[in-house]
């Protein structure tokens, strides 16, 4: 029987990326990860796997990479991320849970997963398809919510805030949004065979105020500096990972690629407009240029 997965945050439909980040206030914050995203990825690679792609806001900053794939479980988002991106063969888009990721082992030359980790019930079996993707010594960049941040403190001890930030366990402040502990987030790493090798602190002047007052440019150029105390202390709203992917683990052969998310099997059959699995006879549609593994037709 098919096990059943943790609940996801259905962005299906969602205006994500106009609301939140084009009209919702967030250049600096922007700015910040482009800062970050520059300073943690490697300059070149192959295959670089992107979860939670969302409308693609952070794709073309993965400059050096010779192709992309955007994995994320809103139809919608990746339809938005291939106007956003435009016609181009650098770009594979699968709609897919996270939980369950369609891809042989072995294949990725890195991964990244920003804002997505949040969405986690379940963070260490995400980690465990990531890792399980990944060819050895690739890297795997990880943003995550940090729930040890400077606001969380002030709130719980003037005691306006219930739970307490100094606690390892993730904090659900709102329905399938969690805040991590970043001693928790290192030990999840380093569980499932990833080598922590650098933390930038990020967002640090995400503050209603100081950002009606400064300019975008000021604002990020000062992050730039606060992000660099990052491995020393995490304080920040948001935390950049960047870690190694050890292990003697399998590099995946040659032209091989997808694997059914229900039972594992590879290769899939590729008809021109699905993929079926010989071993159970799943079939997934491929319709507008998105891989849709979400259930099979
Ligand atoms: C906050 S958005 C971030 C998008 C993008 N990374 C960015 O920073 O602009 C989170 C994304 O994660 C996706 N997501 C949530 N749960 C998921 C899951 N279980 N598997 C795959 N994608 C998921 C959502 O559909 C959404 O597009």
């Amino acid at each position: 029987m098919k096990e059943q997965n943790p609940p996801v945050c259905d962005y299906e439909g969602s205006d994500y990326q106009t609301s939140f980040w084009e009209e919702g206030g967030r250049a600096y914050e922007d700015k910040a990860e482009e800062i970050a995203l520059k300073r943690l990825l490697p300059k070149s690679g192959k295959l670089l796997l992107e979860i939670g792609a969302g409308a693609g806001r952070n794709t073309p900053r993965y400059v050096g990479y010779e192709r992309i794939v955007l994995l994320d479980y809103s139809r919608t988002q990746l339809q938005q991320a291939q106007e956003r991106l435009g016609e181009n063969e650098r770009y594979i888009y699968v709609a897919a849970d996270a939980y369950r990721l369609p891809f042989v082992d072995g294949l990725f030359g890195g991964a990244t997963m920003i804002r997505t980790l949040h969405h986690m019930k379940d963070a260490p079996a995400v980690l465990q398809q990531v890792r399980r993707v990944l060819q050895p010594a690739s890297k795997f960049l990880l943003e995550y919510a940090n729930k040890l941040n400077l606001k969380a403190i002030l709130r719980y001890l003037l005691r306006r805030q219930d739970w307490s930030p100094f606690t390892p366990e993730q904090v659900e402040f709102v329905e399938l949004n969690f805040d991590f502990h970043p001693k928790t987030i290192r030990k999840w790493l380093k569980e499932k065979d990833f080598k922590l090798e650098r933390q930038l602190t990020l967002s640090h002047f995400r503050i209603d105020i100081l950002k009606r007052l400064f300019p975008t440019s000021f604002l990020a150029w000062l992050d730039s500096l606060a992000q660099l105390t990052g491995d020393w202390w995490q304080l920040s709203p948001s935390v950049f990972t960047i870690s190694e992917a050890i292990g003697d683990t399998e590099i995946a052969s040659e032209g091989a690629f997808f694997q059914c998310p229900q039972c594992s099997h590879a290769p899939l059959q590729e008809e021109p407009e699905m993929l079926i699995c010989p071993n159970c006879e799943a079939k997934y549609a491929i319709r507008n240029g998105i891989y849709d593994f979400r259930e099979p037709l």
